[in-house]
Parts: C-alpha cells; sequence; structure tokens
C-alpha cells in the first residue's frame, strides 16, 4: 500500500474564471481536509490540475504539464485532474496519463474528502464526475477566496445553447440558476470579509433565473448593486440573445454597476453565425449595441471572435471586419477556430488552410489594435477611480482598473504602495492600446 507522505497540495488552474472560482473552492475543502498549499509541484504530495478544454491547445496543456512531471509518481506524489478536460474525457484519461490517480469534475470538490480518503488508504484510480444537475454545486462555505480585491461569486452553471463549436455544454452540464437569495447572502458574506468588488459568474449570465423569486439577471444585478459596502459589481459572460434592456438601464440607475459589458459575437457574417447556432444575426447584435452605446455613462464594451470556421469565406471575414470597426471595442478576445470532441462542428467541411486562418487573424488584431489606440487616447486628460491591483517597484508603477475594466499603470516611486482593493482618484497622462498611464491626484 502507498501511502501519502504529508499532506501538502499543489494546484494549478487553466482556463476561464469559472475555473479559477472553482479552484478557490477545492483550495478551501483541501485545507479543511488538513492539507497545505505549497508553491510547487517539487514541493507536493498532491499534483492537481484544474483544467480547461474549451480549445485543443488548453487541453494538450494539461497532458505536457501531466508528461513533464510523471517521473515524480515514483517519488510518491499523486496527480489528480480535475475540471473540463476530467468531464469530458473521465476515464480515458487514465489510458492517457497512467500515472494520474484521481478524476474529477471541479464541481465534486464536495466529493473531494472522500475521495481524499480513499487515496490516502491507497487506492489507484478514483473518478468522481459531476452529473452536473443540481444546484448543489454553487456554494461551499470551505471557499478560500485567492483574488484580494474581487470576489467571485457564481450565479449560474452549465449552458444549454450548444453553439456548434462549443464544449462547454458537454464538460459544465445543464444550465441551471441559483437562487437570489443564496447569491445575496454570499455577497455579504464576501462585502463582510472587506471585499468592495463582485465578479457575478456564469457561462451565460444573463440567462440567469432565480428559481424561487422569479427574479431576472437585471434585477439580481440591481439587488448586488444596491448592497451595503459594495463599490462595483461586474459580470461575465453575456449572450446576445438573451442580452435585454433592462441591464443597461441598471447600469444606468445603479452607478455600483460598472460601465463594461462583454458580449461575445463570434462573427460578423449572418451564414457564420447561423452555421454556429447563435442564434442571432448581426443586426440583432448591433441594436444590442445601440442599447449599450445609449446608456448615460460610455460603457465599454469588449467581445469574444473565432476566426476560420469551418466554411468561413473570404466575405463571411469581411463582414466581421465591419462589424468591428461599427462597434469600436475596447477588447476584443480572438480565437482561431479549434475542432472540439462531441461538437456539431466536426461533422462540417473545413477547407479554410491555417496559413489563411492566421492571416486573418492578424489582420483582426491590426486592425482592433488601431481602434484600441484611439479609443484609449480618449481618456487622456480624464479624471478616473481606479481601484489598486498589484505593485511593481522595479516600473515604480502601480497596477489599477478602472470601472471600464481598463488598466491603469499609476506612477508610484514610493517603496510602500497602497494595498490592493484602494481606491484612488488618477488623471490620464498618456495611452497604449492596452492600457493607460496616469498619475495620483487623491485617494478616495
Ligand atoms: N459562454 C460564452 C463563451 C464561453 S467560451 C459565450 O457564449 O459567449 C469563451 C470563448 O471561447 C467563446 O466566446 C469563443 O469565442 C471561444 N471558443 C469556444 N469554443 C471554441 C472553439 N471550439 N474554437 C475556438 N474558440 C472557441
Ligand atoms: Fe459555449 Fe455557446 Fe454556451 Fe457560450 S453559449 S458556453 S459559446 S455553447
Ligand atoms: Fe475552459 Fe471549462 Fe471554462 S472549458 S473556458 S474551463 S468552462
Amino acid at each position: 500500500m502507498t501511502t501519502v507522505p504529508d499532506k501538502t497540495f499543489y494546484l494549478e488552474t487553466f482556463g476561464c474564471q469559472m475555473n479559477a472560482h472553482d479552484s478557490e473552492k477545492v483550495i478551501g475543502t483541501l485545507e479543511r481536509e488538513g492539507y497545505r498549499r505549497v508553491e510547487s509541484e517539487e514541493e507536493a504530495s498532491l499534483i492537481l490540475y484544474n483544467t480547461c478544454s474549451v480549445r485543443d491547445k488548453a487541453e494538450q496543456k494539461v497532458f505536457h504539464r501531466l508528461n513533464d512531471y510523471k517521473f515524480m509518481r515514483k517519488k510518491g506524489k499523486r496527480f489528480a485532474v480535475l475540471g473540463c478536460v476530467a468531464q469530458q474525457e473521465g476515464e480515458n484519461i487514465f489510458s492517457r496519463a497512467p500515472y494520474v490517480s484521481l478524476v474529477s469534475g471541479s464541481a465534486s470538490y464536495r466529493k473531494l474528502p472522500e475521495m481524499l480518503a480513499r487515496l490516502e488508504a491507497g487506492e489507484e484510480r478514483i473518478t468522481g464526475l459531476d452529473d452536473r444537475q443540481s444546484e448543489e454545486t454553487f456554494d461551499t462555505d470551505a471557499t478560500n477566496r485567492q483574488n484580494p480585491y474581487r470576489g467571485y461569486i457564481t450565479i449560474i452553471e452549465g449552458c444549454d445553447k450548444f453553439c456548434t463549436y462549443c464544449v462547454v455544454p458537454f464538460t459544465r452540464g445543464k444550465e441551471r440558476s441559483r437562487s437570489s437569495s443564496s447569491v445575496l447572502d454570499e455577497a455579504r458574506r464576501i462585502a463582510d470579509q472587506g471585499y468592495t468588488e463582485i465578479q457575478l459568474l456564469g457561462q451565460n449570465v444573463n440567462s440567469y433565473l432565480d428559481p424561487e423569486e422569479k427574479k431576472n439577471f437585471a434585477e439580481l444585478l440591481a439587488a448586488v448593486g444596491q448592497l451595503q459596502g459594495i463599490r462595483r459589481v461586474r459580470f461575465m459572460t453575456s449572450h446576445p440573445k438573451d442580452f435585454t434592456r433592462d441591464i443597461v438601464e441598471a447600469i444606468d440607475a445603479y452607478p455600483t454597476l460598472c460601465d463594461q459589458v462583454h458580449l461575445p459575437v463570434q462573427s460578423g457574417s449572418a451564414r457564420v453565425l447561423k452555421a454556429m447556432a447563435r442564434e442571432y444575426t448581426p443586426e440583432w447584435y448591433l441594436e444590442r449595441i445601440a442599447w449599450i452605446k445609449a446608456a448615460r455613462r460610455k460603457i465599454s464594451i469588449s467581445t469574444d471572435i473565432i476566426v476560420g470556421f469551418p466554411g468561413e469565406t473570404a466575405e463571411d471575414f469581411v463582414q466581421t471586419m465591419e462589424l468591428l470597426g461599427q462597434v469600436e471595442y475596447d477588447c476584443v478576445f480572438s480565437f482561431k477556430y479549434s475542432p472540439r470532441p462531441n461538437t456539431p462542428a466536426l461533422a462540417l467541411i473545413d477547407t479554410l488552410s491555417e496559413a489563411e486562418t492566421d492571416k486573418r487573424l492578424q489582420v483582426l488584431l491590426d486592425r482592433q489594435r488601431e481602434i484600441q489606440r484611439i479609443n484609449y487616447s480618449k481618456h487622456i486628460g480624464e479624471l478616473m477611480e481606479v481601484m489598486v491591483e498589484g505593485h511593481n517597484p522595479v516600473r515604480a508603477q502601480i497596477s489599477t482598473r478602472s470601472s471600464q475594466n481598463k488598466t491603469v499603470n499609476v506612477t508610484w516611486s514610493q517603496p510602500i504602495a497602497p494595498a490592493p482593493g484602494t481606491y484612488l482618484q488618477v488623471r490620464i497622462t498618456a495611452a497604449h492600446p492596452n492600457s493607460l498611464i496616469g498619475v495620483v491626484e487623491s485617494s478616495i
């Protein structure tokens, strides 16, 4: 029988903020079981990877990492694979990486104590996948929040949209909303811990519907925005199909709701959107953008775009570029299409060469950089409230963030910087395409 020499763990997280927040729950659960977190694989007796499967590269990363460290199995160390790759691959993980001992969907941290006990007793292969149906996955009081200035709250799990390219409905299961009373309880607890910024999380936050009181997403936003002590509320991600005007009205009504909306468009071509099963047209999308642009505060808009979806023609791509020019986003996350297991897009004929996809991606990046250069430079001279996130003594700067989610690097020559979470008023003195430069006028 192999025994675990000491109870230390190393955890690395891949993927989105939902995964980062799941890891906070896993860390809390492990610590409750007497484990201590360490900073490297070398120091740990248990090595956990919380994985992402959204694109092939993300999935490969974890198998590379496992391969790099597999020699440590001989030293008695154990490996656990959690999260979306685990959920997708299940027991296949054991054949792809035979030195792994535990495979578990990230939400099965509830089952972790029992699985850890089996691991400690010497069991070699333990699987604990999620049924991904119940509300149970949302909350645990064992959460150990790692972000010093932002408290994450999951309000909705899973996804029922089944866009033809996407694995998420398969890895995170069916869509289910959490009750607003439990969301508000958690938000109050976070505020009591001293957090002033909250980020509401979900694959589609605006599909939210309270199973008990029938509060919709805008009503929940308004309620969170009015909580004592909360100064900033963000939310990720919104789906255009379910984006309603009352969300913009809520942002208008409550200044604590950040002036930022992330609204993934994926493509500017009606034909491609249809093939992706996104359930909206470019016109529908642009109507929502017009609502956002008509708000009283200037709301910063960001998006996700997939380049090289199967069958994307040069004309389709031109339409995406036109949409980019119309919306003038502050930030675009662009991805090359990646074929994923189980997804219907696998059946589509993909004739686009890698070189052509690369070329389109570069055209998009260049154009977007130019748009952002102009957008960001408009802030020069503005007085802005920012929140401190970090300190870089070498560059004599503190990194901060605006309500619009823009990075503002603030000149700071003193050795001691304000703590993360501190608010400052800064004057913007210069702009780059991805960040602003400012000087402190006063702390708030
Ligand atoms: N629920 C969100 C997105 C979640 S995944 C939404 O619907 O907007 C984050 C982003 O990854 C997506 O917006 C998409 O742009 C990208 N993505 C998802 N699957 C992909 C794939 N197979 N290939 C390339 N990019 C993909
Ligand atoms: Fe994936 Fe589409 Fe669901 Fe977003 S809405 S998670 S892209 S299936
Ligand atoms: Fe990746 Fe799973 Fe998030 S696939 S993007 S970690 S939901």
